[in-house]
């Protein structure tokens, strides 16, 4: 077993720093990134959110609420409803992501800014040309935990990236220019897995900072529901699935106002929608229940991208 820096358990080390309000939700992501990644049609790899969640779970009787996800797997080995449907959406939703940044990067762009950047593992697991400067804003605990964990691990994240400590609902442009961003270059924004977590008008400010900030050429990619779900909209089996389901939606705001489409459009942005349900058919995967047509929601999720010209 490693020793960390102050030759503690580095199992302990990291239980003792989990995230436990909203940054549990990135935790959650990169678990489901793990489980995506152990499949063997796998949409990408994710070594970095493997390892972590092999530290986390060594160390899950510290979670104070045990609604750490501690295995998605029903007796059978089979991922449950519940489990299903979050490895199905995060695991979707981060290739449509890779995706859209990959596509920035191989069209020039060399500056790219993860707002809310969680656990994302992204400047060191793709291919990113030399150059490039991946900006992950994130509270404090959320990336001195995340750096933690990659100490731990014995992980090097990579080298083009800069963490940015910033709650996105106060100023947080001149933390992002003071690491050196430079808004005459053309971006790759990523808003994944935030919008849903914020107020309609909080939303607004952020992408009007954003689109401000914003070079031509430069690029946005976000994601929200078309309403909110509730609890009782996911079967769960258990007690850690209700309460992992429940502490999800516990964070849920309203999101953007608008649709996706015009959102972006009144603020300039050329912008591209699809739906989560049609990118997962896309993939030839099953669409879990929560996304499929003629539920309470008709749209479930959306996934959006936009091109400032
Ligand atoms: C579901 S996770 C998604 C993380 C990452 N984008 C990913 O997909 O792996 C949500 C993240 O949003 C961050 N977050 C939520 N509200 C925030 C705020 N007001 N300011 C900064 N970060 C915030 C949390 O700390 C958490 O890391």
């Amino acid at each position: 077993m490693q020793q960390g820096a102050a030759g503690q358990d580095p199992r302990k080390q990291v239980g003792n720093a989990l995230p436990s309000d909203i940054g549990w939700t990135g935790l959650l992501t990169a678990h489901m990134r793990a489980v995506e990644s152990q499949r063997n049609d796998r949409l990408f790899d994710d070594p970095l959110a493997t390892a972590l969640v092999d530290l986390v779970r060594n160390a899950v009787h510290t979670d104070p609420d045990g609604t750490l996800p501690t295995g998605p797997e029903d007796d059978s080995g089979e991922l449950t409803e519940a489990w299903y449907m979050l490895a199905t959406y995060l695991g979707v939703r981060t290739r449509y992501f890779d995706d859209r940044i990959l596509d920035a990067v191989s069209g020039g762009t060399r500056q790219v800014v993860l707002l809310a950047a969680g656990l994302d593992s992204r400047a060191a697991r793709l291919a990113l040309p030399a150059g490039t400067m991946v900006y992950e804003i994130d509270t404090e605990p959320v990336l001195r935990f995340k750096e933690s964990v990659f100490e731990s691990a014995g992980l090097k994240p990579g080298g083009g990236r800069r963490p940015v400590h910033a709650d996105l609902r106060g100023p947080w442009v001149e933390k992002l220019t003071r690491a050196g961003f430079d808004p005459l270059q053309p971006t790759m924004w990523l808003i994944e897995g935030l919008l849903m977590y914020l107020a309609p008008e909080v939303c607004d400010r952020l992408l009007d900072a954003v689109t401000h900030l914003s070079a031509p050429g430069s690029r946005v990619a976000l994601e929200y529901f078309d309403s909110v779900p509730r609890q009782d909209d996911v079967s769960t089996v258990n007690d850690v699935e209700a309460a992992v389901i429940g502490r999800i939606v516990s964070f849920f705001q309203d999101g953007p106002a608008l649709p996706p489409n015009r959102w972006l459009e009144e603020r300039g942005w050329d912008p591209d929608v699809i739906t989560l349900a049609q990118e997962i058919a896309g993939h030839g995967r099953d669409i879990p229940p929560l996304f499929q047509k003629g539920r309470r929601h008709e749209v479930g999720v959306w996934l959006a991208h936009g091109r400032l010209h």
